[in-house]
C-alpha cells in the first residue's frame, strides 16, 4: 500500500488545473447502460473509482476504454446483471447500476452496499423510488434482487434530497412509460449534469438542478457524447490548500459558480478570492480567522469539503465550529488531525476547533477520500515530516494529487510498497 511523505510547512504558489468531476462521471458511466450503443465522455478523470466503475461495467458485458481523458463505453452486449459484493463494497456508487439495468432489461442483482468508515449509508430511498416505478424488489443473502416488466412513471417524494436516489430514479424513469415527478430531488450540479447528458440521448427531463424533476419516459435512449464538468470538490480542496498554507493558487478549469458556499466561507476566514469565468485565484492570509461551518445539501456548504475546512480552521486565530448535517458521523479525520496537534472536540455531529498556532508533522492514516485530503492539507501546513498511510483512499477521488501539489511548491512524494 502506497504512502505519501510530506515535508512542511510550505506556501503553495502557482497554477493548478482541476480534473473532471468524479461524482458526475460515475452516474454518466452507469447511464451509458441505458443505451444500446457507444457513449463517449470527455474530461474524464483517471481515478481509482473510474477504474472500479469500468470493472463493474465489464462484469455486465460493457466494453469501455479510457485514454487521455476520453472514455468510450460500449453497452451493446450486456449479458450479465449482477453487481458483485467485491466491487460494490469498494465503491458505493456501484448502486448506480441498479436503475439502468432494471429500466432497460427488467432485472438486476446488486450487492447491498454496506456502511462506510464513517457510518451507515442506507439505500432505502433508491429502493423506494424503484419500487414506486414498478420494480419488484427482494433482499436476499446481502443482495438486492429486482425484477420488472416495463416500468411505469410515478410521483415520488424523496424523504431526504439524496443525490444517489435522485440519480437512480432519473435513470430508471427515462425509460418508464409515462411521467415521473421527483419531489425533493437533489439539486447538486452532478444530478443536473446527468440529466443534460441523457437529454443528449433523447431523454425528456425538466427541472434538473431544482427540487422538482419531471421525466417523461421515452422508448429508447440513444448513445450520447458528453463533456464532464470540473470537480467542484477538487477545486474547493485546492482553495483550502491556498488558505491553510497562506499561499496563492490560480485554480483553472473550474466552475466558481458551483462553489459559492465554499468561497464565502474561505473569504470569511480571511482568504482573498478573485473569480473569473472558469478559474479563480485564492490567496491565503497570514493567519486564518475562525468560522462556523454547517454542511447541507447543495447549494449549502458541501459535506465533501467538511474535513478540508476543518484542517484549515485547526490553525485559525480563535475557536470555530463545524456541524455536519448531511453525514453526522463523518468525523474520522478528527483523531488524525489531533495527531498533528490540532485541538478538536467532537460531540455528535458538532466539532469544536480551538485554533492552534501551528501543526506538527506526524504519521497519520487516511480513512476515506475527503478525510485523506484534509490530512494532506494539514501535512502541507505542519512543521516537519508527515507520513500518510493508505493513500488508496486519495487515489479514489483525486487525480495525480501529488504531482499537482508538487508543481506548485509542495514537498510531497509517493512511496510505493
Ligand atoms: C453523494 C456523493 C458523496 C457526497 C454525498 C452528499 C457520489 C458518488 N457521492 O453520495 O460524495 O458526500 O452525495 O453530498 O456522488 N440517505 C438515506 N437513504 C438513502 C440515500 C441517502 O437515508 O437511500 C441519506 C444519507 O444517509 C445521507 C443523505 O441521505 O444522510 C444524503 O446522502 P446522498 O445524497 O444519497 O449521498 P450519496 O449519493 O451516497
Amino acid at each position: 500500500m502506497d504512502r505519501f511523505v510530506i515535508k512542511g510547512p510550505c506556501r503553495l504558489d502557482g497554477r493548478v488545473a482541476v480534473s473532471g468531476a468524479k461524482n458526475a462521471v460515475l452516474p454518466l458511466m452507469a447511464a451509458s447502460m441505458l443505451t444500446g450503443g457507444t457513449c463517449t465522455l470527455e474530461n474524464v478523470p483517471d481515478l481509482k473509482d473510474t477504474r472500479t466503475m469500468m470493472d463493474l461495467l465489464a462484469g455486465f458485458g460493457v466494453v469501455s476504454s479510457l485514454s487521455r481523458g476520453v472514455l468510450t463505453i460500449d453497452a451493446s452486449r450486456i449479458s450479465s446483471f449482477e453487481a458483485p459484493y467485491d466491487l460494490v463494497r469498494t465503491m458505493r456508487a456501484s448502486i448506480y447500476a441498479f436503475g439502468p439495468l432494471v429500466a432497460r432489461f427488467g432485472k438486476a442483482r446488486v450487492s447491498m452496499p454496506g456502511g462506510c468508515a464513517w457510518g451507515p449509508r442506507p439505500v432505502d430511498l433508491h429502493l423506494k423510488g424503484l419500487a414506486a416505478l414498478g420494480a419488484k424488489l427482494k433482499i436476499e443473502h446481502g443482495y438486492i434482487n429486482a425484477s420488472a416488466g416495463k416500468l411505469r412513471g410515478a410521483e415520488i417524494t424523496l424523504g431526504i434530497a439524496s443525490v444517489g436516489a435522485t440519480v437512480n430514479v432519473i435513470m430508471a424513469a427515462v425509460l418508464a412509460e409515462g411521467r415521473t415527478v421527483i419531489e425533493n430531488a437533489a439539486r447538486e450540479p452532478e444530478v443536473a449534469e446527468l440529466a443534460r447528458a441523457l437529454k443528449g440521448g433523447g431523454a425528456k427531463i425538466e427541472g434538473e438542478g431544482t427540487s422538482r424533476v419531471t421525466i417523461d419516459g421515452v422508448a429508447a435512449i440513444a448513445p450520447f457524447a458528453h463533456r464532464v464538468i470540473p470537480d467542484r470538490i477538487e477545486a474547493g480542496t485546492f482553495a483550502a490548500a491556498a488558505a491553510i498554507t497562506g499561499g496563492r493558487i490560480e485554480i483553472t478549469n473550474c466552475d466558481p459558480s458551483q462553489l459559492g458556499a465554499v468561497i464565502g466561507k474561505l473569504e470569511e476566514c480571511g482568504a482573498r478570492i478573485e473569480i473569473a469565468e472558469s478559474a479563480m485565484t485564492v490567496t491565503g492570509p497570514e493567519r486564518l480567522s475562525p468560522a462556523n461551518v454547517e454542511t447541507g445539501f447543495y447549494p449549502s456548504f458541501p459535506t465533501d469539503m467538511q474535513a478540508q475546512i476543518m484542517a484549515a480552521l485547526s490553525i485559525a486565530r480563535g475557536t470555530s465550529t463545524v456541524v455536519d448535517r448531511v453525514y453526522p458521523d463523518r468525523f474520522t479525520h478528527v483523531p488524525e488531525l489531533c495527531r498533528f496537534g490540532a485541538k478538536i472536540a467532537r460531540d455528535g455531529n458538532v466539532a469544536v476547533i480551538t485554533g492552534v498556532e501551528k501543526l506538527e508533522g506526524a504519521p497519520v492514516m487516511a480513512t476515506d477520500i475527503r478525510a485523506s485530503s484534509a490530512l494532506i492539507l494539514a501535512g502541507l501546513a505542519a512543521e516537519g515530516e508527515t507520513t500518510i498511510l493508505r493513500v488508496y483512499h486519495i487515489d479514489r477521488g483525486y487525480e495525480r494529487i501529488e504531482e499537482k501539489l508538487g508543481a506548485i511548491g509542495a514537498s510531497i512524494r509517493r512511496v510505493k510498497e
